[in-house]
């Protein structure tokens, strides 16, 4: 979806920036977006908002499971010896 009509900015544009670790002035400086008429300029950060949460989220890691994240001879936190020691 075009975003910005006058510099031709696509919501996936401002997502490779956000991805990229940079926020909306960065990004209004590199794209020209929301620079012209400025009608964009409110859905523009409404993109940057949401895909700044999104990976945000897409960050986070869940818990190693009892299964998961050990060395095969690391001793379980969930492990019961661990309970009494
Ligand atoms: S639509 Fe973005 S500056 Fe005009």
């Amino acid at each position: 979806m075009i975003v910005c009509v006058c510099k031709r900015v696509s919501d996936r544009d401002i997502a490779r920036n956000v991805h990229a670790g940079m926020g909306f002035d960065d990004i209004q400086f590199e794209l020209g977006v929301a620079t012209q008429c400025g009608r964009c300029e409110g859905c523009a950060r409404d993109v940057v908002a949401q895909c700044q949460r999104m990976h945000t989220i897409a960050h986070i890691k869940p818990a190693p499971t009892e299964t998961q994240g050990l060395a095969w001879n690391t001793p379980s936190p969930l492990s019961p010896r661990w309970a009494s020691a």
